[in-house]
């Protein structure tokens, strides 16, 4: 199966900052792409902030304000699901829950011609298991971005063991038209960048947790000496702990309790603060006032 034509309407569910972000990307790429969000005015929020993002992206000449203006003019915040019935791709990207992912895919069976691909943006949740419960299987499939997803080039195409592989193949050939760079994955837990970063966070947590450091010098160092883009800290509190926490739970489950991805209680102790990280202005650092970081 080719790439989705540009024609192709694309469904995102979830408007935080991946569901905003993938939105992006696809509007960027020529789609019509309409966006849903449970809590109300929450999706046209984030398509105001995508015009915010693009706004800056004009300033240092990336686009420019027309090419900006037919951006926007393809994002369209959705009502309510049934909205998708002319979808040809919906990529869900909700709270990193499977019981929540499977009734928002149980609609979008109701919903969705049987033509349409079903992709999942979780971070760990098996394919596999959110396929089991579908009326058509074949057509579930992850779309695995990162974050920021208009920046972050790679994205896993991640097959569970229903999964069609030209279902697999057209998303894979669809992200390389939206200019990532993706790569096919098989559904284990984590899928590969999330099951190889688990070390990376919980090491770095418990050198905070047993205070050989602060953050800022372990972020510090990791970028340094270890050649990191963003330390285990700073990257948490972008990615947000809630995500964070719960991917780590979900891996740590799906791998029998093995002790090398035991989640950490301070990042728990984090959650359930409510310091969630940058969207709640506090996390290991602050970011008060619209400060860009400090030490909380
Ligand atoms: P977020 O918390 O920023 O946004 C989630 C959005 O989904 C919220 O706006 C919420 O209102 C909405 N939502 C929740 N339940 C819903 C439902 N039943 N119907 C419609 N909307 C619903 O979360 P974020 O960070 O965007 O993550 C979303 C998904 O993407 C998760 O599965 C996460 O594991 C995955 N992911 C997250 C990354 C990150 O760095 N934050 C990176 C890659 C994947």
């Amino acid at each position: 199966m080719l790439a989705l034509k540009q024609s192709t309407v694309i469904g995102v569910i979830g408007a935080g900052a991946m569901g905003a972000g993938i939105a992006q990307v696809a509007a960027q790429a020529g789609h019509q792409v309409k966006l849903y969000d449970n809590r109300e005015g929450v999706a046209k929020s984030a398509i105001e902030g995508v015009a915010k993002q693009l706004a800056v992206l004009v300033e240092r000449k990336k686009f420019t304000s027309e090419q900006v203006q037919q951006i926007l003019a393809r994002l369209h915040a959705a009502d309510t699901l049934n909205d998708f019935s002319d979808a040809g791709l919906v990529v869900e990207a909700i709270v990193e829950n499977i019981d929540v992912k499977k009734a928002i895919f149980d609609t979008l069976e109701s919903v969705c011609a049987e033509g349409c691909i079903l992709a999942s943006n979780t971070s760990s949740i098996s394919i596999t298991r959110l396929a089991a419960s579908m009326k058509h299987p074949k057509r579930m499939v992850g779309m695995h971005f990162f974050n920021p997803a208009p920046i972050m080039k790679l994205v896993e195409v991640v097959s569970g063991l229903a999964t069609d592989i030209d279902v697999a193949t057209c998303v894979y050939e669809t992200a390389l038209n939206w200019g990532k760079k993706p790569v096919y994955a098989a559904s284990t837990p984590g899928f590969i960048v999330n099951r190889v970063a688990r070390p990376f966070y919980a090491e770095s947590f418990r050198l905070r947790q047993e205070q050989v450091a602060d953050c800022a010098t372990l972020d510090a160092l990791l970028r340094g000496a270890g050649g990191f883009r963003m330390g285990a800290f700073e990257l948490t509190d972008m990615i947000g702990h809630d995500v964070n926490y719960a991917v780590t739970c979900s891996v740590f489950e799906a791998y029998y309790g093995d002790f090398r991805f035991q989640p950490s209680l301070i990042q728990k102790d984090l959650v359930d603060a409510g310091y969630l990280g940058r969207k709640s202005g506090q996390g290991f650092y602050s970011y008060q006032d619209g400060a860009e970081k400090s030490e909380a």
